[in-house]
């Protein structure tokens, strides 16, 4: 079953959005393999958006991702990395469509409510900066 990395960043938290969120992917049918909340280093900032390093946000990204708590997750299902994805909207919130999560609840690309990996590779990637494996669980849902 495919994994995706799911994080409410720290606009998320602060507007009292975790609880919605969590429960948007859980109404979905996204199974909830690992879940906490984190005060992400500048370190761990870097390691986790590495690719965007050089570029003119970077610096405003890190800024922003390490100043409050987040809420990181790792979200189970069929296709979960474009099923959560698709949930999110576009990363541009004022593009975002109406009713995804990006577009109800974000105006500003660089406080856009929450993270989510964008590729199974990715995934892999991020699951293993954030957490340990005996943090994700395995377990049966009863529906
Ligand atoms: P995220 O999906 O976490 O991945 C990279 C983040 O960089 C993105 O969401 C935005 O929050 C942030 N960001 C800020 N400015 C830009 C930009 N101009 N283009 C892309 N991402 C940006």
């Amino acid at each position: 079953m495919e994994r995706t990395y799911v994080m409410v960043k720290p606009d998320g938290v602060q507007r009292n959005l975790v609880g919605e969120i969590i429960s948007r992917f859980e109404k979905k049918g996204l199974k909830i393999a690992a879940l906490k909340m984190l005060q992400i280093t500048r370190e761990l900032a870097e390691r986790h958006y590495g690719e965007h390093k050089g570029k003119p946000f970077f610096e405003p990204l890190v800024e922003y991702i390490t100043s409050g708590p987040v809420v990181a997750m790792v979200l189970e299902g069929k296709d979960a990395v474009s099923t959560a994805r698709d949930m999110m909207g576009a990363t541009n919130p004022l593009k975002a469509a109406p009713g995804t999560i990006r577009g109800t609840f974000g105006m500003d690309i660089g406080r856009n409510v929450i993270h989510g990996s964008d590729a199974v590779e990715s995934a892999g990637r991020e699951i293993n900066i954030f957490f340990a494996p005996e943090e994700i669980i395995e377990y049966k849902r009863a529906t």
